[in-house]
C-alpha cells in the first residue's frame, strides 16, 4: 500500500463513522510563542480539547503535517523521522473508550476498509496508574481489548510491567495486553501528570504496537516486551482519553471526555507492508533513486552506517521541502537555525556517501512531485526550495571541506579526546558548526569537553560582539539601559508571578523594547488586580534594595536539579548562565536561566528614581497570559 492510500483508507473510515475531515494546520504553529513547531496532531485543537465548541462538530479526524526536533539525533535508524504527517482522530466530549478502541482496532484489521493486519501481530499497552498523582488503573481499556482479541479468537492475557526497566528484566510472559505507569501510558504535551504545566489537557492512553517477529537484540534490554527498542516491535498508534486538566497544581476531570487519537502515517504504511524500513515507503523512491545514482551506492546493499546517511539525506531533505515551502529560510535563530541544521548535516550525509556534488536541491524538488496532490504548496515553491538549497549548499561546501580538512588533521594529534581549543577553532576559522565537529568525534569514538567549549565560546562572544547575539537571545529589542533594565525587571516579575500565582507559572514568551517589557507566561486564568499589585510591590523592594545581579555558568543539568527557572531549556547549551538577584543580606529575589543583559545592581533602576508599574495584563492564547510593564516616575 502506498502512504496516499493508507491516509486516504483511514478518513474514509472516519468519515463513516460521523467525522469531519478538517485540513492539516500548518507546520509552524500559529498563535502559539511556546513551541517553534506543530509537532502533534492535537496541537492545534488544544482549545477544543479544554472545552471550546468547534465550528465543525465534535468528531474530527485528519492528517497533521508534524515536525519533531528533538528525535533529530535518532534519524537513521529504520522508523524515526523529524517530519511525518501524524493521522488522527478526536472525540471533543462526545465519544470515548467504548468506541474508540474498537474503531482504531477494526481500521487496523479490516482487509477491504482498512489495512488488514493480522490481529496476532497486535500488542497493546494500558495505563497501570501513578501513584504521585493519585491517578487510578485503566482497567475499562484492558476489558475492552480482552474483548476485541476474543471476538479473533485470541485470548489475551494482561501482563502488568510499569516501567520499561522491569519489561526488560522479565519479558512477554505471554502477555497480550501491557500495563505500563505514566512514563509511558501517559500522555500530555508535557509527558507525565507531575511535569505539566497550569491550564495542559492530558491523560491516560493506549498504545497499539506492531510485531515485525524479528529476533530480540540483548543490546536493548536482557528480555524483549513492546516498549523495547530492539525493533522487534514498533508503535504505530496511540488512543489518548484526555479527560484531565491541570488546575491549581492538581487535577481536574475537563467538563467533558475527549479522545485523541494519533497514528505515524508512515509506520502504518510501512506495517501495512509488513516492512520494518518506514524509507522504503513509496514517498522515498524518487529521491532515493537520485541518491543512489549520484553515490553510485545501492541502497539495500549498503551497512548500517552508509544507510544511515540515506536515511538522514531522505528524512531531512523531506522536511527542509516542507519548512521553506511553508515559509522558513535558513537563518541562525529559531525555525531557520533548525532549517540550517538540517541541510547542513544533510551536505556532510552526502560527503560521506561519496556525494562530492551539489544534488539536495534536486533530491528536495522531487518531494514536491510525490506529495502534489495533498499538498500542492510544496510543489508551488518549487523554485524557491532549489535557490534557498543551492545556496546554503554552495556557502557550507567549502566550510566543510576545510573544516574536514582541519578536524583530520587535529584528530590525528589528541586522541582520544579532542582539544576544547581545536572545536572553538573550527568554529571560529572555518565556520565549522560545533554540533557537527561533536558529531565527527563521537563517530570516532573521541570526547569533547562541551563545558570547556561553551566557556570559549562565552568569551569570545563577550569579547568580539558585546555580547550583541546574547541580547538578541534574550528577546530584547537592543542593548541599551532602558531595555537593560527592563529585562531585570522581567525576573523579578516572573520571580514574583510564581510566588503569588505558584509554581506552575513559567516564561512562555517576551519582547522587550526601550518603552516596555510585554511577557507572556503559562496561567490559565485572569490576574487579578491585587495580585498584581503584589507582584509589583515584590519587584520595587527588590529594586529599592540596591541589590546585585549575579552571574553564574553552571552544567545545564545542575542548574535542572537546582530547581533553576528556566523555560526553552532545549535551546541552552550544556554550560548555562544564571541570573541571581540577592539581597545583600542574602533573600533571593529571583534565579533564572538566561543570556542576559542584565543591570550589575538594582541600584542602576533605583537611581532612575523609576518605579516598576504593570500596565496591562490580557489573555495571549489557550493557557498564556501575558502582561505588560513600564519603568515609569510618579
Ligand atoms: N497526541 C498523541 C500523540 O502525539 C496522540 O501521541
Amino acid at each position: 500500500m502506498t502512504i496516499f492510500e493508507v491516509r486516504e483508507r483511514y478518513l474514509n473510515f472516519f468519515k463513516k463513522h460521523g467525522h469531519k475531515i478538517i485540513p492539516s494546520s500548518s507546520l509552524i504553529p500559529e498563535n502559539d510563542p511556546t513551541t517553534l513547531f506543530t509537532s502533534s496532531g492535537m496541537q492545534p485543537l488544544v482549545p477544543y480539547l479544554l472545552g471550546e465548541e468547534h465550528p465543525k462538530g465534535v468528531r474530527l479526524a485528519n492528517s497533521q503535517m508534524c515536525f519533531r526536533a528533538e528525535d533529530v539525533d535518532e534519524i537513521g535508524d529504520n522508523r524515526h523521522t523529524t517530519f511525518f504527517e501524524m493521522l488522527g482522530n478526536w472525540s471533543l466530549g462526545d465519544y470515548f473508550k467504548k468506541e474508540q478502541l474498537p474503531w482504531v482496532f477494526e481500521f487496523l484489521t479490516n482487509k477491504d476498509e482498512g489495512l488488514g493486519l493480522d490481529p496476532a501481530r497486535i500488542y497493546v499497552t494500558v495505563f497501570s496508574g501513578d501513584k504521585e498523582s493519585d491517578m487510578p488503573t485503566d482497567t475499562e481499556s484492558v476489558d475492552i481489548w480482552k474483548k476485541l482479541f476474543l471476538e479473533k479468537g485470541i485470548d489475551a492475557k494482561l501482563v502488568t510491567l510499569d516501567t520499561e526497566k522491569h519489561g526488560g528484566e522479565v519479558g512477554m510472559q505471554g502477555g497480550r495486553i501491557f500495563a505500563y505507569g505514566a512514563k509511558k501510558n501517559w500522555w500530555s504535551r508535557s509527558g507525565m501528570p507531575n511535569n505539566m504545566p497550569e491550564g495542559e489537557p492530558g491523560g491516560p492512553d493506549s498504545e497499539i504496537f506492531y510485531d515485525f517477529g524479528t529476533e530480540h537484540n540483548n543490546s536493548f534490554g536482557e528480555k524483549c516486551h513492546p516498549n523495547c527498542d530492539c525493533g522487534r516491535f514498533i508503535e504505530i498508534g496511540n488512543s489518548v482519553f484526555m479527560q484531565y486538566v491541570k488546575r491549581n497544581g492538581t487535577f481536574s476531570e475537563l467538563p467533558k471526555k475527549n479522545v485523541d487519537f494519533g497514528g505515524g502515517l508512515e509506520r502504518l504504511t510501512a506495517v501495512s507492508n509488513n516492512e520494518p524500513d518506514i524509507f522504503l515507503n513509496n514517498v522515498f523512491r524518487d529521491a532515493l533513486h537520485i541518491l543512489e545514482y549520484n553515490s553510485g551506492k545501492k541502497y539495500s546493499e549498503q551497512s548500517e552506517a552508509v544507510i544511515r546517511s540515506f536515511r538522514i539525506i531522505l528524512d531531512h531533505m523531506r522536511a527542509t521541502s516542507f519548512m521553506i515551502a511553508g515559509g522558513i529560510t535558513p537563518s541562525n535563530t529559531e525555525q531557520g537555525y533548525v532549517l540550517r541544521r538540517l541541510i547542513r548535516r544533510s551536505i556532510r550525509e552526502a560527503d560521506k556517501l561519496g556525494i562530492k556534488e551539489a544534488v539536495l536541491a534536486e533530491v528536495s524538488a522531487v518531494y514536491g512531485k510525490s506529495y502534489a496532490k495533498e499538498y500542492p504548496f510544496v510543489s508551488e515553491s518549487e523554485n524557491k526550495i532549489r535557490e534557498e538549497i543551492t545556496a546554503e549548499e554552495a556557502k557550507f561546501r567549502k566550510t566543510l571541506t576545510q573544516g574536514l580538512r582541519e578536524f583530520e588533521k587535529y584528530a590525528k594529534h589528541s586522541t582520544p579526546d579532542i582539544d576544547a581549543e581545536v572545536v572553538f577553532r573550527l568554529y571560529t576559522s572555518y565556520g565549522f558548526p560545533i554540533e557537527l565537529t561533536e558529531e565527527m568525534a563521537r563517530e570516532r569514538g573521541m570526547s569533547i569537553d562541551m563545558e570547556a567549549v561553551h566557556a570559549k565560546m562565552k568569551e569570545h562572544r563577550d569579547k568580539s560582539r558585546a555580547g550583541a547575539e546574547q541580547k538578541f537571545k534574550g528577546g530584547l529589542a537592543d542593548g541599551g539601559k532602558e531595555t537593560t533594565m527592563l529585562h531585570t525587571c522581567t525576573h523579578l516579575m516572573l520571580a514574583g508571578l510564581r510566588k503569588y500565582l505558584g509554581k506552575d507559572v513559567h516564561q512562555a514568551g517576551s519582547n522587550i523594547t526601550a518603552e516596555r517589557l510585554r511577557f507572556d507566561f503559562t496561567h490559565h486564568e485572569k490576574v487579578s488586580r491585587e495580585i498584581l499589585d503584589n507582584v509589583e510591590k515584590y519587584v520595587n523592594e527588590a529594586i529599592e534594595e540596591d541589590a546585585p545581579v549575579i552571574l553564574e555558568q553552571i552544567p545545564k543539568e545542575s542548574a535542572k536539579d537546582e530547581g533553576v527557572e528556566g523555560s526553552f531549556w532545549e535551546k541552552y547549551p550544556d554550560v548555562v548562565n544564571v541570573y541571581t538577584i540577592k539581597s545583600n543580606d542574602g533573600v533571593v529575589y529571583s534565579k533564572e536561566l538566561c543570556g542576559g543583559p542584565h543591570v550589575e545592581n538594582t541600584k542602576m533602576i533605583h537611581d532612575t528614581g523609576k518605579h516598576f508599574k504593570i500596565t496591562k495584563e490580557s489573555s495571549s492564547s489557550a493557557g498564556v497570559r501575558r502582561i505588560k510593564a513600564v519603568l515609569i516616575k510618579d
